[in-house]
């Protein structure tokens, strides 16, 4: 028999009452994903399609469903009491919510691959949450300067050709479908496992002549323990095919200047954490092109970028 979303959190909660506040926010932000799932449906009809006509900290054009995203992400979390702050890749600085009560922070890639909109193809919505730090205000930089080992909840959701509702909270990966008839999210696998055999790796192939050769090294290894190249230009849509059929999915530093100035895309907080605990959980394994595990990197600021190679274990230790 099925099981919806709500039996799953209520299970939860019978079984660790001390995750009370982790299984609300998870009911939280399945709501956001619905309301954000429907909005997506609607793009081509309700003039959600396009720029805003703004840009964010990071100087990219916003997507009127960026804007969308973000701001009901701040809106709808911020009245939950739960957060006593956030931080999102469409804001400057991190927006202290205003709850002294609550224990947790939360980081957001409200709208993830936002250059699919447009185009009808996967995109999501990103979170991290982590356990506030009591001895810095909430407002804090500081409060998104933790490692992802310490992540108490991440996880993503997939606009797809149906919305996924994606997440750990520590013990494996769960996966959940939205029924639109219904608008309950239903369990599609309590444990979602990488598989060991590795058919795809994602790579944006046009950058290959504009990373280092360590990195050309590393992604011929990739190509070869590989069959066949997938990219669709989201990270929540490519790394949900790889999690689910296996594959390799990197993002390494780019020039495409010619001046050897190599600069990652990614963001460690909004993007690399969230996406590595849950690799993690599933089998996998999410590095930097260091070889550093992503959930050890300490952010050194709020919207550091990172070197990613995430995936199959076993061809990221070999390319490493
Ligand atoms: P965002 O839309 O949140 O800015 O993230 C886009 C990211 C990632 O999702 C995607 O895989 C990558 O940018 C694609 O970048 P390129 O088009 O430069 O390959
Ligand atoms: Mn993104
Ligand atoms: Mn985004």
């Amino acid at each position: 028999m099925t099981q919806t979303l709500q039996q799953f959190l209520l299970n939860e909660l019978r079984d660790h009452p001390e995750k009370y506040a982790l299984v609300m926010m998870m009911a939280d932000i399945a709501t956001i994903g619905k309301l954000i799932s429907a909005r997506t449906n609607r793009a081509g009809l309700t003039d959600l399609r396009g720029l805003a006509g703004t840009t964010n900290v990071q100087d990219e054009a916003q997507a009127k469903l960026d804007v969308y995203s973000n701001d009901l992400c701040k809106n709808y979390l911020g009245s939950t009491e739960l957060f006593a702050a956030m931080a999102s890749e469409e804001e400057d600085e991190v927006v202290d919510l205003k709850n002294p009560g609550a224990n947790y922070v939360i980081a957001f890639d409200p709208l993830d691959g936002s250059s699919n909109i447009d185009v009808n193809a996967g995109i999501g919505t990103i979170f991290s949450v982590h356990k506030k730090l009591d001895k810095v205000p909430a407002g804090d930089e500081r409060q998104f300067l933790q490692p992802g080992r310490d992540q108490v909840l991440a996880g993503y959701i997939l606009y797809g050709s149906s919305t996924m509702l994606v997440f750990s909270w520590g013990d494996g990966v769960h996966a959940f479908t939205l029924d639109v008839d219904l608008g309950e999210f239903l369990l599609s696998d309590a444990h979602v496992k990488i598989p060991d055999a590795s058919p795809y790796y994602s790579f944006n192939e046009a950058y290959a002549p504009y990373i280092t050769e360590k990195d050309q090294k590393a992604l011929k290894i990739i190509r070869e323990r590989t069959d066949k190249l997938r990219w669709i230009g989201s990270l929540v849509g490519d790394f949900h095919r790889n999690m689910i059929k296996g594959g390799v999915l990197v993002f390494p530093a780019v020039d495409t200047s010619g001046k050897k100035n190599y600069k990652p895309k990614l963001r460690l907080n909004y993007e690399a954490k969230p996406m590595a605990m849950l690799a993690e959980q599933a089998g996998g394994a999410a590095v930097s092109t260091d070889g550093t595990a992503i959930m050890d990197i300490i952010p050194r600021e709020l919207h550091e970028r990172v070197a990613l190679i995430i995936g199959n274990k076993k061809i990221i230790k070999e390319a490493s």
